[in-house]
């Protein structure tokens, strides 16, 4: 049985916050030699969001940008993968369902494994659409990863979103019916109820992301055997842009340990360092960090119409999987390149003092009504909290 049903990413989108704050600048105020966090971690940049940008604004910033009106008549799923929630109870999807003006009769709501949850969506999404070729879903990550000042996981911080739309006969990526996922129970990384930012054990948190790859990849190769010797790109949720290829150098070793071959991995290793791209400027997006390499091997790098790629989610706790895609004819034509180019040359730096004493003020700990400025953005912006209920508005 063919493995491709013809369902897959027919678009996809990124929002990027309009500050960011530079990582040289903000290493020489640490008394951190810059070359550890540009070269040792590799990230330049990392986005940062403004008080009146939130989860949803991010979110329905990205979607807006895809979504036609017969998209929106056609979604019957709206699936928004966080770990930056805003309520307990009541799911960010029901926001930006009426944001983007969707059909009143799609379903909707939250998916929540840390940085995996958005991989969730899009199987869930896949099987939706595998038996329904005439819906479509909307799969929104957006995230705020925020470790705070001075912490070992400052420089691996990020803000922003991407949304994708799955359908019947996509545009740019067709989706395996064939994937393999793994759960181990785990303290890598994770944020308790009461707390604004995550507990993470660093140091094992990229042990455990690289013993659950190797062992993730040899029981795939396994169950589904010679599927990746097509494959030349193999894509990783990316916390930082070194992340990856620690995974690969690990597992080169691993298979040179075990007298296996390692010409498929030194392939990959090859045409990583365009998939790293975007997160070198942006940082951690956690839920979207893995669709974010994506998006940056579509523009930067060399895949060809019709080639097979891997892909490798991870979420801290821990979940995993990889699956594999087919690029779709012509979806160079269908990516919006120079709309994430401009939006990233176009971004400002945050003054450093800025940041240490306004991004880190605690958000919402407390019952507190707010007027929100929108300060000149554009979009989807946060207006206020009023009796702890959100209201957004476009401007
Ligand atoms: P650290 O202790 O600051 O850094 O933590 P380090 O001492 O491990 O050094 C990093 C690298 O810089 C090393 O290279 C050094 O040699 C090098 P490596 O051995 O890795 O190749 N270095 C230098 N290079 C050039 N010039 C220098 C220099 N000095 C040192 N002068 C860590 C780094 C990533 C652990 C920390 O930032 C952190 O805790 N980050 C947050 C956690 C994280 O991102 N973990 C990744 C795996 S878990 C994951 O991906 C899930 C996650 O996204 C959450 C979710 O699922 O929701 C985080």
């Amino acid at each position: 049985m063919n493995k491709y049903l013809k369902v897959g990413i027919d678009k996809i989108s990124l929002h990027v916050p309009r500050f960011y704050v530079d990582l040289v600048e903000l290493a020489e105020k640490r008394n951190v030699d810059p070359n550890k966090w540009t070269l040792g971690i590799g990230q330049n940049r990392m986005a940062v969001n403004e008080a009146n940008e939130d989860i949803v604004t991010m979110a329905a910033n990205a979607a807006y940008k895809i979504l036609t009106e017969d998209d929106k008549k056609e979604i019957t799923q709206v699936i928004f993968a966080t770990e930056s929630g805003i309520d307990y109870s009541k799911a960010a999807s029901t926001y930006i369902h009426e944001l983007l003006d969707i059909n009143k009769y799609a379903k909707s709501y939250e998916v929540k494994q840390a940085c995996y949850s958005a991989t969730a969506a899009i199987q869930i999404a896949k099987d939706h659409v595998s038996l329904r070729p005439e819906e479509k879903v909307l799969v929104v990550s957006a995230d705020i990863a925020k470790y705070g000042p001075e912490t070992g996981g400052e420089v691996t911080q990020g803000a922003g979103a991407i949304a994708m739309l799955i359908s019947a006969n996509p545009s740019i990526l067709e989706l395996s019916k064939d994937s393999l996922s793994t759960t181990v129970n785990s303290y890598d990384f994770w944020r308790p109820t009461y707390s604004e930012v995550p507990m993470v054990d660093g140091k094992f948190s990229t042990e455990i992301y690289i013993a659950i790859f190797i062992d993730l990849i040899e029981k795939y190769k396994e169950k589904y055997q010679g599927d990746l010797d097509r494959v030349e790109n193999m894509l990783f949720h990316l916390p930082f842009s070194k992340m990856g290829k620690k995974a690969l150098q690990s597992y080169q070793t691993y298979l040179a340990d075990t007298e296996k071959s390692t010409e498929d991995v030194d392939q990959w290793l090859e045409n990583y360092e365009t998939s790293t791209k975007l997160t070198k400027e942006i940082g951690n997006l956690y839920t979207g960090s893995l669709y974010l390499s994506l998006l940056s091997q579509l523009i930067y790098g060399d895949l060809e119409e019709g080639e097979e790629i891997a892909l490798f989610s991870y979420g801290s706790g821990s979940v995993a999987e990889i699956f594999t895609g087919k690029i779709v004819a012509g979806f160079k034509n269908i990516l919006n390149e120079n709309e994430v180019i401009n939006a990233l040359d176009q971004r400002q730096a945050l003054d450093l003092d800025s940041y240490d004493n306004e991004y880190f003020k605690p958000t919402y700990t407390e019952r507190q009504d707010k007027i929100f400025d929108s300060n000149g953005a554009k979009g989807f912006v946060l207006e206020k909290i009023e009796d702890d209920k959100r209201y957004y508005k476009f401007v």
